[in-house]
């Protein structure tokens, strides 16, 4: 049926038809629906962004990757396998065009705080167990804030992080391992 100009022409003042009043409403009452769920969900749902976050200085920051890194500080060790954290505290770095560091070593089970921060430019922290394409998490990593996830992996394995924001030529080479021990 081709359309055709209203045969009526201030067919705007013409007052609404039950149909559009319906869905009208409709439409009013999911979309308040929605707007109530944000805080409910927030507060609920499983996987909710981090609250906790600071300002730092981009190159602070890096002091205690490095730090990290290395094993140094008491924070982590480091062996063949990797870098592992003493207790909950875990910091990753991202730089143009590595994730620092670039294999960290943790226990399944446990509950750690993820901290993470850009050293340059905006990167994406998109984290997947290998051989799974469905994305376990996915936060921006921006320079000057550190985030802090709280996280438990639940199965061991080897999760990949792949950066999910386009930061230059090398972009596509920045990937990092978490490798996650031990039986649950
Ligand atoms: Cu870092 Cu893309």
């Amino acid at each position: 049926m081709p359309i055709r100009p209203p045969e009526t022409r201030n067919w705007w003042s013409v007052p609404l038809g039950w149909e559009e009043k319906t869905w009208l409403s409709i439409v009013v009452v999911v979309g308040l629906a929605m707007f109530v769920m944000m805080p409910l969900w927030h507060a609920f749902g499983a996987q909710n962004s981090p609250t906790e976050s600071y300002r730092v200085s981009p190159n602070g920051y890096w002091q205690k990757v490095m730090a990290f890194n290395d094993g140094n500080g008491g924070l982590s060790r480091r062996d063949a396998s990797g870098v592992k954290p003493t207790g909950d505290d875990v910091y990753l770095g991202a730089m143009q065009w590595a994730w620092l560091p670039n294999q960290t070593v943790l226990e399944v089970g446990h509950r750690y705080r993820i901290h993470l921060s850009s050293k340059d430019v905006n990167h994406g922290f998109s984290l997947h167990k290998e051989g799974e394409a469905a994305q376990k998490a996915n936060f921006q990593v921006v320079p000057g804030y550190e985030y802090v996830l709280t996280m438990t992996f639940e199965e061991p394995g080897t999760y990949e992080i792949v950066c999910q924001e386009y930061c230059g030529l090398g972009h596509q080479y920045m990937v990092g391992k978490i490798v996650v021990e031990g039986e649950r």
